[in-house]
C-alpha cells in the first residue's frame, strides 16, 4: 500500500466517495485485528447503506483526508436502539495502519466529540476491543474518557477470548439539563455493528 502523505490531515465530514476507502480500512481491521468483532470485512454497499443511515439521523462521521487520501474515519452511532438512550452515542475511529501513532487519531475523535455535542448528544460511549488496544485506551483517556470497566472475555476472534473496555465521557450539558430536544424528535435507529460492543 502506498505511504500515507505526510502532511496534517483535514478532518471534515465524510461523503459518499469516501467510503470505499473507509471500507478498505476497516476491512482490514475486520479481517486481521480484534478492535472490531465483526468477522467478515463488510462490502462498500453495506458500508453505504450504514453511512447514510447514521447522516439520516444526524449522527456526524467524519474522515481524516491528506494528500488526498483517507487515512482514517470516525463516526458516532446509537449506543443502543431503544428510546431512552437516544441522547449517547457510541464511537468508532479507525486509521489506516500505515498513518497509526501520529496523532491523527487524537484529530479525529477531538472533531467528533464536538460535532456530537453541536448535534445535542449528552454521553459518547467507547467500547473498545480488547484490553490489549493501548493505543485506543490512551487516545480515549487523552480526550477525557474515564474508565468505566471491563467485560472479560465477552468475544472469541482469531482463536482468543476477548474483552471488551468500556469508557465514557460526557458531552456538551451532560446530565446537568433535560436533553435539548422533545424525545421523539430522533429514533435511535440500529446499531452499526462496525463497533465492538
Ligand atoms: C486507536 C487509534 C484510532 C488511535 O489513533 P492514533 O492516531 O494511533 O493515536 P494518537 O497518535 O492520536 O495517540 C493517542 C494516544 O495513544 C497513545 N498511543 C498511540 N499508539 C499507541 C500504542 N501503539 N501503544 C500505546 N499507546 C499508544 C499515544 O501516545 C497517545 O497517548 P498520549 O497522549 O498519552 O501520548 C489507531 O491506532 C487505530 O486506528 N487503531 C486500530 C483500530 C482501533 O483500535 N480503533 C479503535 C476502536 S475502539
Amino acid at each position: 500500500m502506498e505511504h500515507p502523505a505526510t502532511t496534517a490531515p483535514l478532518v471534515r465530514p465524510a461523503i459518499e466517495q469516501d467510503i470505499a476507502a473507509v471500507a478498505a480500512i476497516y476491512g482490514q481491521h475486520v479481517r486481521d485485528g480484534t478492535a472490531s468483532f465483526e468477522t467478515d470485512p463488510p462490502s462498500v454497499a453495506e458500508m453505504l447503506r450504514r453511512h447514510a443511515q447514521l447522516v439520516a439521523h444526524d449522527y456526524p462521521y467524519l474522515v481524516a483526508e491528506a494528500g488526498g487520501q483517507v487515512l482514517g474515519y470516525a463516526y458516532a452511532g446509537p449506543y443502543r436502539p431503544r428510546p431512552a438512550y437516544r441522547e449517547t452515542v457510541e464511537n468508532s475511529v479507525y486509521l489506516r495502519p500505515e498513518a497509526a501513532g501520529r496523532g491523527f487519531g487524537t484529530r479525529l475523535l477531538e472533531a467528533l466529540i464536538v460535532a456530537c455535542a453541536d448535534v445535542g448528544f449528552r454521553q459518547m460511549v467507547a467500547v473498545v476491543g480488547n484490553s490489549g488496544n493501548l493505543a485506543s485506551i490512551r487516545l480515549h483517556e487523552r480526550l477525557g474518557f474515564r474508565l468505566v470497566g471491563v467485560l472479560r472475555s465477552v468475544g472469541f476472534k482469531h482463536g482468543r477470548w476477548l474483552d471488551t473496555v468500556l469508557l465514557q465521557r460526557s458531552l456538551g450539558a451532560g446530565d446537568a439539563a433535560p436533553p435539548d430536544r422533545p424525545s421523539n424528535d430522533r429514533p435511535p435507529g440500529e446499531r452499526s455493528p462496525d463497533r465492538a460492543g
